[in-house]
Parts: structure tokens; sequence; C-alpha cells
């Protein structure tokens, strides 16, 4: 029998990638162990997006060494693999497989090399015209599915390696992407998350054409679909009429997650982010202007090279005018073949970890506002699990919000009694910076 172990490090798409492999390898014979001293193969799945992210795969490679005797092969794919490609054979020469997600349809015929003996076996084109759609994907959760939509990345940002790492955009066709969703549907999953590195660029490959907020709409009609999410969106592509579908469909979640990255139009020209401040508040005013309560959140880097004082105090006036929900907040780090390595002016490490500890202050004292003038409301909750050790129900509302609460008729997760994938009304009575508290009013 041949068994096999995956790690996975980085975003949603790549948790999705990890999820296709493990339904291509199972598919091919192989069984999945939850532990790499049960492996005979063990796979990294690996993100690059900063440099501590792409550290960790050489650290647990040099940490599983020594067993490379006991004949377990080792393979790294995602993100590192495609930047590092055939190097990572030179810096760790037990590892026997390197391939990125451009070239796991390929999977099945890598393994075949493998298990013939070859100990330099790659996947490293990126010139696929293809998304990685395969039937045998194995999914981590039973109630909420990610689906991917779109592939790779057309845009060219100062500071991202994605371009590199995952190769040109390449579109799903939209019957296929809705033809997933209803198989998920009729299995019992109640919320759908669309996937891309830039969803607001899909368009469809078929003569139908359909652009991202069409394919959302559909989405939405879905019989049986709850909730449908979707990450992630670049401010240059997202439209009005993404709003607008969202104002349609109470289906469509009310969270929009759109990276900013910096609250200084000079900033965002450097990094070619392709818009101003005042272009993207124009995005966040079509937001706030709907009926619906669309939750906001950002990504934010700081210390971009260059950024002054005056930039960062830009992007911290930025956070009180939107109000955002959440945010993730970076410290800009220095990425191989970006355009951002040639530029000077490189802000000193105390100076970044300075700014990011201010912002994130920012951040949690507008959480802790938000959040708190939720206490009295009701709420829908989508319950994701159950915290034995304080006798709470966690659940997530439709903003994204985590909002743990109890229920005085389900006390615990047992047999029927379970509320696990269910949804129930909650009044929220407590508030933190990054969850909400609650007792359930009725459940559905
Ligand atoms: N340094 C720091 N943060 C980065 N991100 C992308 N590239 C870098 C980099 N080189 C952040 C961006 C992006 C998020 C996924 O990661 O904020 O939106
Ligand atoms: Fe990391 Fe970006 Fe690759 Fe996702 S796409 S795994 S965030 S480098």
């Amino acid at each position: 029998m041949k068994t096999f172990y995956i790690e996975t490090f980085g975003c949603q798409m790549n948790a999705h990638d990890s999820e296709k492999v493990v339904g291509t390898l199972v598919s091919e014979g192989y069984t999945q162990v939850p532990a790499p001293e049960q492996a005979d193969l063990i796979l990294y799945n690996t993100c690059s997006i900063r440099d501590k992210a792409e550290q960790k795969v050489f650290h647990r490679l040099q940490q599983f060494k020594k067993q490379q005797g006991q004949g377990k092969l080792f393979g790294v794919l995602g993100c590192v693999a495609q930047q590092e490609g055939e190097r990572i054979f030179e810096r760790a020469p037990h590892v026997s497989l390197v391939a990125g997600s451009a070239s796991y349809s390929k999977l099945p015929q890598m393994l075949v090399q493998l298990e013939a003996g070859n100990r330099h076996v790659t996947g490293l084109s990126l010139d696929t015209d293809e998304a990685f759609d395969t039937p045998f994907t194995r999914r981590d959760n039973p109630h909420r599915a990610y689906i991917t939509i779109i592939e790779g990345c057309d845009k060219a940002c100062a500071y991202c390696v994605v371009p590199f790492t995952r190769g040109p955009e390449r579109s799903r066709a939209g019957a296929s992407v809705l033809k997933e969703a209803r198989e998920l549907a009729s299995m019992g999953y109640k919320e759908i998350q669309l996937l891309g590195q830039n969803v607001n660029s899909y368009r469809d490959p078929s003569p139908a054409g359909w652009d991202f907020a069409r394919l959302l709409r559909a989405a939405g009609q879905v019989q049986g679909i709850r909730r449908v999410r979707f990450t992630t969106s670049h401010p240059r592509d997202f439209v009005k009429d993404i709003v607008d579908a969202i104002e349609e469909n109470p289906v469509l979640c009310n969270h929009v997650h759109l990276p900013v990255q910096s609250g200084s139009s000079n900033v965002l020209e450097r990094m070619q982010r392709l818009y101003t401040r005042d272009d993207y508040m124009r995005r966040i005013e079509w937001m706030k202007a709907a009926r619906r309560n669309i939750a906001i959140t950002t990504d934010i880097i700081v210390g971009f090279p260059g950024e002054t004082e005056t930039d960062f105090e830009q992007t911290l006036s930025l956070l009180e005018e939107v109000q955002y929900d959440s945010l993730f907040s970076f410290k800009y780090s220095r990425r191989p073949n970006t355009s951002a390595l040639a530029l000077d002016d490189h802000i000193p490490e105390e100076e970044k970890t300075r700014r990011l500890a201010i912002l994130q202050e920012k951040q949690r004292a507008i959480q802790i506002r938000r959040n708190s003038e939720l206490v009295g409301t009701v709420d829908e909750a989508f319950v994701e699990g159950y915290n034995q050790a304080t006798g709470q129900w966690i659940g997530r509302t439709t903003q994204n919000r985590i909002l743990n609460f109890i229920h005085p008729e389900h006390a615990g997760p047992s047999g029927d009694e379970t509320l696990i994938g269910k949804y129930s009304d909650v009044r929220i009575t407590r508030a933190g910076p990054n969850s909400l508290a609650g007792e359930a009013v009725t459940c559905v």
C-alpha cells in the first residue's frame, strides 16, 4: 500500500489545491496518513508570498532529512516549487518531486515517474491553458466548499510573486463552475466560496462570455446553497455590478475583501496597483451606499520601499475613513523576480515593525467599536464547531464574523443534537475585537 502525507502552507487557493492533489493521489491508489512518520511520500504544498513563509518549507525538509534513509520520498509543491524550481534539488537533495500548481493536472504522470525510480521529477511549466479541474477533490470541510473559478494572475503589482508562481490568468467555464456548485449542493454542502487570485477579472472562456457579476448571480441561484462567498478581489476590476448582485440576493454574503495595500496614492503608484486612493474610495462608497450592510475587509503592506511617515499616516487615515471590519497587515518583504527589487529607499526592519504595531493597534480600536455596535442585534450564524472548554457553539455570520453562542436546547454536539452544519439565529450579547458572543433564539 502506498501512503502519503501532505502539509499545506499559504492561502485558500493553496488549501483547495491540496484538496485536489489529495483527491488525485487517492484516485491513483495512494492512502493519506495523518503523520509524516507513517508516509512513504511526504508532500509540502508551499507558499512564497513573504520570505518567512518560504523559509518554513526548508525548515520542514531539514527536520525530516534523516528519514530519507528509511525509503521515504519528498515532494515540494506550490509556489516555492514554482519559484525555486530545480534549485530545490540542490538545496535539499532528498527531494524527488518539484511541481508548481499549473502542472498539477499532470500529477498522475509524475507519480508514475516517481514510482519508476526517477528521483528528479519536475512539473514547472507555466504555459498551461487549463485550470486544474479534477473530479477527485477530497474536501476537508463537510459543509463549506471551495470552487476555483480563475487561476493565475495577469497583474504586475511591484511587490508580488504570484504572477511568477501561479502563471497567467485562466478562467474556468461558467457551466463547469455551476455544475460543480450543483453537485456540491446535492452532496449536502450549504456554503460555497468562489476562489481566484483575482476573481473580479473572471471572464467565461465559453461563448456565453460571463463576467464575474454574472457568474456570482448564477451561483446565488443554485438550489440548496445558502451562502456564497468569494475571494480575492483587486480594486481595479471591482465594478459596481458586483455590489448590485449582492444587493439582489441574500445568498451572496455581506462581505467583500478588497485589498488596498496602502492609503497613499504615491505608494500605490510605486506599487503599480493602477488605482488611486480616490478610485478605491469610490468602490467603498458603492458598498456603504448599499441597503445591505456589507462588511469590508482588506490587506495592508507597511514599509514598502520609499513609504514616508506621511504616506504611512495616509494609510492610518484610510483606516479611519473606511472603518474596516477586519484587516490583514504585513511588513513588506522583498521577493524574487518582482519589480520592487529595483527600488531603493528600503525601510529598516525596526521601522516596519513600529508601523505595523501602530496600524494594528488602530484597527483593534476600530473593531472593538464596530463589534460593540452589534450588541443587542440578532444575526444568523452558520455553525462550524463546538468549543468544549467554553460550552459554546462556534458560528460565522454572513459578514464573516465569528459568533460564539450558547443554545438552551442544544447543550453539546452529541449525535442528532449537533448544530454543526446548521444555521441558528443568535442574539449578540458581547463583543470583542475579533469575535462576538451571544445566545441562540431559534434554530433552523
Ligand atoms: N510583502 C509583504 N506582503 C505581501 N503581500 C503580497 N506580497 C507581499 C510582499 N512582498 C500581501 C498583500 C496581499 C496579501 C495576500 O499578502 O497584502 O494582499
Ligand atoms: Fe502563498 Fe500567494 Fe502562493 Fe497563495 S498564491 S500560496 S498566498 S504565494
